[in-house]
């Protein structure tokens, strides 16, 4: 049976990119799975500038945000990732035969580091952490967004090279997990959802606010007036209704956009009454856990302890295969 690890960084709110590209199917995946492992990355948020207080903050609000969200800690553990030291020392060890070429590459580095005067050698080696966030629980199957497909390219690379040296097959090659809403646009309609753009939809944010948000995203750049037809497959809203409407709903935007029967607002108006009507429990649980923070806190402590059994077991193995095992006389 396949085990199921993902990350996500406290590095702002859990907005609608993260829930419906990979949060959403977290929360699925827990139901067919017991035993996945989610895990708030917060090594990964400090390759850049950050104020202490700040990712303290992040880092509650984003375990606060997933439990809302649906993840269990009956069937799931979600832990912190400095609560877990082997994600590092792990992480070291994977750093000593990753080709520096095979960084440089990727995608997320380039356009990171492309405007930055000194860049730090961690955000190049970031993706090496994140292969040893999925490789210490040898998973195989990470639900992630597509963004993610490039970095779970280079952890299958470095197990196989592990594997190659030290132990056939003991390093599973971990596999994305991808949904059909595995891109989401941003409100501009061009680039990806992201906190960094700002052009989000939080997962908490109130009806008003989803609403003030909506209201002037970008439609199909074509429809310049009410009566112009529209063309769905081009309308970022469009996408938004395969993600939140029922699909009698999705039928009717997409002919009723084509034949100019309603106009921008009213397809947004009906996307908008869809949303809220999925994230209003979310948005109540997080509440919720905010006047009980001990269930929150009791909820990580447990992941954190099953994750680290899972981890020095692991690394036991590793070290021992590498000849760091414990010294002894030669
Ligand atoms: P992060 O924190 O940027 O995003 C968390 C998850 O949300 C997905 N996502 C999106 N999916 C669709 N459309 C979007 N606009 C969108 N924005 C974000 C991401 O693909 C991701 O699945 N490097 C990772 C965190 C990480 C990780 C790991 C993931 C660290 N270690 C190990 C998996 C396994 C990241 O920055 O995700």
């Amino acid at each position: 049976m396949s085990r199921i690890f993902s990350g996500i960084q406290p590095s702002g709110e859990l907005h609608i990119g993260n829930y419906l590209g990979a949060i959403k199917n977290w929360v699925a995946l827990q139901q067919q799975h017991t035993g996945a492992i989610f895990c708030v990355v917060d090594y990964h948020a400090i390759t850049g500038n950050y104020d202490p207080a700040v990712l303290r903050q992040r880092r509650w609000d984003m375990a606060r945000s997933l439990f809302a969200a649906g993840l269990d800690p009956e069937r799931a553990s979600v832990f912190v990732q400095s609560d877990v030291p082997e994600h590092t020392e792990l992480s070291w060890i994977f750093t000593t035969f990753t080709p520096l070429g095979d960084l440089e590459r990727q995608t997320q580095f380039k356009d990171k580091s492309g405007t930055m005067e000194s860049i730090p050698a961690g955000l190049l080696m970031y993706p090496v952490l994140q292969a040893a966030d999925i490789l210490l629980y040898r998973a195989d199957a990470v639900p992630v967004g597509e963004d993610q497909v490039q970095h779970l390219e280079l952890s299958r690379d470095i197990a196989r090279k592990w594997n190659a040296r030290f132990g056939e097959d003991f390093f599973p090659e971990p596999k994305p997990l991808l949904t059909p809403t595995r891109r989401i646009l941003g409100l501009d309609g061009k680039a990806k959802m992201s906190k960094s753009l700002g052009n989000t939809i939080g997962l908490l944010e109130s009806d008003e606010e989803i609403w003030q948000k909506l209201r002037p995203a970008v439609t199909d750049p074509n429809r310049v007036r009410k009566t112009d037809p529209g063309n769905p497959e081009v309308c970022n809203i469009f996408q938004l209704h395969k993600a939140f409407s029922p699909a009698e709903t999705v039928a009717d935007v997409d002919t009723q956009c084509r034949s100019a029967g309603w106009g921008c607002i009213d397809c947004k108006k009906v996307l908008h009454a869809n949303m809220v009507a999925e994230l209003t429990p979310i948005r109540t649980r997080a509440q919720q856990l905010a006047e009980e923070p001990a269930r929150v806190l009791d909820a990580l402590a447990s992941g954190a302890s099953t994750a680290r059994g899972i981890a020095q077991e692991t690394m036991r193995e590793v070290k021992t295969r590498m000849g760091l095992d414990p010294v002894r006389q030669g």
